[in-house]
């Protein structure tokens, strides 16, 4: 088995992701869970990009300790002085890499650096070699290494190994190459450039098609022993490749590629976390590995075949990147082997004609709602089951005020066989309203979140309603359509504190049976 080498390059190529820059402290808290990853290379910056990129690849080459630190270079001496400047802390411990950058296709000499190939092979070679004065751990990367003509390509990575080159990058800048068309780029530099096994190749792949990833393993399957990439596959554009799957495709199917990687895998979640919150870069719930769904199933199919055998629907744990455990999420796909479930999880044991009930009732809701909480289906055993009658119901609600008189609401409740009236003011009608079920219910509740969207359009609107109460560790979503949004406010406030009610009775009433 190989150990391919991850070079983490998140706080560089990642940090060029449009809003996603980063201030020298949240670049070393990043690196720091970059260590706990066991990432074999990060690299921290492009010194000579700005002042604050030069002082974050210090900050970090200082108290940074484990992996090699790395910083970007155009081929020039400048720039390569002031990387080996930036990184000199782990120079010194035998822990800095300098990897220097050249573009090699046509559009980019012709257009771009306006230099002809041998001027290129020339200023390549001499990066190199200067890079190699500060340190023996030196990388070339042929920028735009896909769109080169592959015979000058080889010819470049071999001048550069020649000079001094420790690893070499063939990075597919614009994330252009097709999957096998790039793994047979890797092989072709393995077949034609005689001192190829002096160096490590590196592949380094963007996601403009959406290939990064399957670019990258086509690499590590060519030969490749280094692949770069980012947490959640931030960076340039359409982003890197995705560290998290690469790595994963790796570990999960090992003997397929022959390979393995030093990545601790549990702390990729926690990567992943910090890199959102820093960056403000959210990942889309279906995003492989990482995504709040990667190891949710809601099918009733993958959820009963899951319960049967977790390998029938899982290629890889939850656990294994520090993803907590497997959610059955549910939902209107769900079927009754997970509903029976996740009822015994919450100590309820039906009896088979009473699950029916349950999952008759569950059915029902989960077709007005995307998702069925733990709590709501508390409340339909509550109902079901026990027969807990609501104990609030809504008689009268009265409201007033405008611009220029205060918001009052007269609101009477029945709760259990008593009626009781009240008249609260407050900041707005729904809060006046709110206040006056406080002060009637004498609920120690709290409102942890209220919503009111329209679900069909124009000024007579059906609006859906949500309200969310905690109590203790209960926490319960009341729910109400209404044309008139402040009576749906307090219907969705009543809806959920009779849950709250249904719940605890329902609790009680449980555990005398079982
Ligand atoms: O995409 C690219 O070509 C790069 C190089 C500078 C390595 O990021
Ligand atoms: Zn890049």
């Amino acid at each position: 088995m190989r150990t391919i080498k991850i070079f983490d390059t998140t706080l560089r190529d990642g940090e060029q992701s449009p809003g996603c820059s980063m201030s020298i402290e949240e670049k070393l808290r990043v690196a720091r869970q970059l260590v706990k990853l066991k990432a074999d290379i990060i690299e921290a910056g492009f010194p000579a990009a700005s002042e604050g990129d030069f002082q974050a690849v210090r900050r970090i080459a200082e108290e940074i300790q484990g992996p090699t630190i790395a910083a970007l270079c155009r081929a020039t001496e400048k720039d390569i002085e002031l990387a080996a400047e930036a990184l000199w802390p782990a120079i010194e411990r035998n822990a800095g890499r300098i990897h220097t950058f050249l573009a090699t296709s046509d559009i980019h000499l012709r257009h771009k650096l306006k230099k002809t190939r041998a001027e290129v092979l020339d200023m390549a070679a001499a990066a190199v070699r200067r890079a190699r004065k500060f340190t023996g751990d030196v990388e070339f990367s042929a920028e735009d290494a896909t769109r080169s003509d592959p015979e000058f390509l080889a010819r470049v990575v071999e001048t550069v190994i020649r000079a001094g080159a420790t690893t070499v990058n063939i990075p597919d800048t614009v994330g252009y190459a097709i999957t096998t068309e790039y793994g047979e780029l890797i092989k072709h530099l393995f077949a034609r450039v005689p001192n190829i096994g002096e160096a490590t190749i590196s592949v380094h792949c963007h996601d403009d098609l959406g290939l990064a990833v399957s670019n990258s393993l086509a690499g590590v399957l060519s030969g490749a022993g280094q692949v770069e990439c980012t947490i959640n596959g931030i960076g340039e554009r359409a982003g890197n490749a995705a560290l998290e799957e690469v790595v994963m495709a790796i570990r999960t199917r090992g003997p397929y590629f022959e390979a393995r990687t030093d990545i601790a895998t549990q702390e990729i979640m926690a990567a992943s976390k910090l890199v959102r919150g820093i960056t403000g870069m959210h990942v889309q719930a279906n995003k492989a590995v990482v995504g709040h769904n990667a190891f949710a199933h809601e099918s009733g199919i993958h959820q009963d075949g899951f319960l049967k055998e977790k390998s029938t629907y899982e290629i890889m744990t939850p656990e294994s990147v520090g993803a907590g455990a497997t959610k059955l999420v549910l939902g209107k796909h769900s079927g009754r082997h997970g509903i029976q479930v996740r009822l015994k999880e919450l100590g309820y044991d039906l009896k088979d004609e009473q699950l029916d009930k349950v999952f008759a009732a569950f059915k029902e809701l989960a077709d007005k709602k995307e998702e069925v909480f733990d709590e709501d289906l508390e409340a339909i055993v509550a109902e079901t089951i026990y027969r807990i009658p609501a104990v609030y119901k809504l008689l009268h609600l009265h409201t007033s005020g405008g611009t220029d008189s205060p918001h009052s609401a007269y609101l009477e409740l029945a709760v259990g066989r008593e009626r009781l009236r009240t008249q609260d003011t407050g900041d707005g009608p729904v809060d006046a309203a709110y206040k006056a079920i406080k002060s009637l219910t004498g609920s120690g509740a709290q409102l942890i979140n209220y919503e009111v969207k329209a679900i069909t359009p124009g000024t007579d609107a059906q609006g859906e309603v949500v309200a969310v109460l905690r109590e203790n560790k209960l926490q319960v979503s009341g729910h109400s359509y209404h044309t008139n949004i402040i009576e749906g406010s307090v219907l969705a406030y009543v809806d959920a504190l009779n849950k709250l009610e249904s719940i605890k009775k329902g609790r009680q009433n449980g555990k005398q049976i079982s």
